[in-house]
């Protein structure tokens, strides 16, 4: 019996020490100290014992208990050391691994010359105003003087949704509302997205993109009109820059004009944006028309106004020397990061 106790030891012993897993462990103990475990057999077999051998024969049965149990508790934590070990390694960050550099995207084209039109007249004292890009007729032509069935309409001609609610063909509407909800002194502009049913080619596109600009006040005059838009044009395209009204006609405006700058590649000489002119078309204005300011409640008696509308899209197209207007709408990154 002493025999088969040292050999249950050292048979523990070697098992326990080659244990790679708790699951291997609690295996084992079933096997040494279970119910059915080898030393439980063993003590089962005691009655063969001699009665005088017992008490020595079950103090040594009692010291391999022991002895395997605290070689289960050592290998329990030898398993959970070595475990926390290599959970520490593998978790291990290289503080040394160079970081990931985020991109940065970059404002589109147009979005700058936005920014940079709007700063402008936001330093002039404008509010920016607002306008839904779906409008109805009656603000997008008729409140302007735009009879319906009238010739003027055709060179605005766009998409219609009803017969009588349309996709904007100009900011101008935006006057309408804003004379509408607010009285004099009014001071605003309006960038924004409009319409029409252009064929897209390199110079064409059927969304494009205008700022507009309304001052209604008593005695505003067509040279503060000239004055405003020589400083915008001299704060935009440089000091030496002057701007030239031509007469030109907007049902909306009484006066109307036409409005070119100083070619800010050429300075005046002539070159290929300007076409040899020395000179680059900007935008339309006039002062507003006494039967709009009339229609939209404001007495022509007492107030006056100007308005201007800008196009965008030809600006940056030159002031970035883009010879294709479909690169805008396009997204390629690759194109819109250069700017
Ligand atoms: N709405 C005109 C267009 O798109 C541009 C324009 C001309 C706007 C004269 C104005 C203006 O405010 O006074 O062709």
């Amino acid at each position: 019996m002493k025999e088969q106790l040292d050999a249950i030891k050292n048979g523990a012993e070697a098992e326990l020490e080659s244990a790679g897993s708790l699951a291997d462990i609690e295996e084992l103990r079933l096997k040494y100290l279970g119910k059915k475990g080898e030393l439980t057999s063993v003590l089962r077999g005691m009655g063969g014992v001699a009665p005088e051998e017992r008490p020595l024969v079950g103090q040594m049965a009692n010291d391999v208990r022991g002895f395997i149990e605290s070689g289960i508790i050592a290998a329990k934590d030898r398993l959970q050391k070595k475990e926390r070990l290599m959970r520490m390694e593998s978790d291990m960050i290289d503080v040394t691994v160079p970081g990931k550099k985020p991109r940065l995207g970059s404002r589109h084209t147009l979005s700058i010359v936005f920014d940079e039109f709007t700063e402008c007249f936001i330093g002039m004292g404008y509010e920016i105003a607002e306008g839904p890009e779906i409008e109805h007729d009656y603000y997008n032509f008729q409140a302007l003087n735009f009879p319906l069935g009238h010739p003027s309409r055709d060179v605005q001609d766009t998409f219609y949704i009803t017969d009588s609610i349309l996709l904007r063909t100009h900011t101008s509407p935006v006057q309408v509302r804003v004379m509408e909800n607010r009285k004099p002194p009014i001071r605003i502009i309006c960038p924004g997205r409009v319409y029409r049913s252009d064929e897209v080619d390199a110079t064409h596109s059927p969304v494009f993109h205008q700022v507009e600009g309304l001052v209604v006040d008593k005695g505003v005059t067509m040279g503060d009109l000239a004055g405003t838009l020589k400083m915008f044009a001299q704060r935009i395209f440089g000091e030496s820059t002057d701007i030239r009204l031509r007469p030109h006609y907007f049902p909306f405006t009484e006066p109307s004009a036409e409005v070119d700058v100083t070619c800010w590649v050429c300075k005046g000489k002539g070159c290929r944006t300007c076409k040899q002119e020395g000179w680059v078309e900007l935008l339309g204005a006039g002062m507003v028309n006494p039967w709009v300011l009339q229609n939209c409640g404001i007495d022509p008696e007492i107030y006056s106004g100007f308005a201007f509308g800008i196009g965008i899209d030809r600006v940056a197209l030159c002031k970035f020397g883009i010879d294709d207007m479909r690169l805008f709408f396009e997204n390629d990154v690759r194109f819109l990061s250069q700017f």
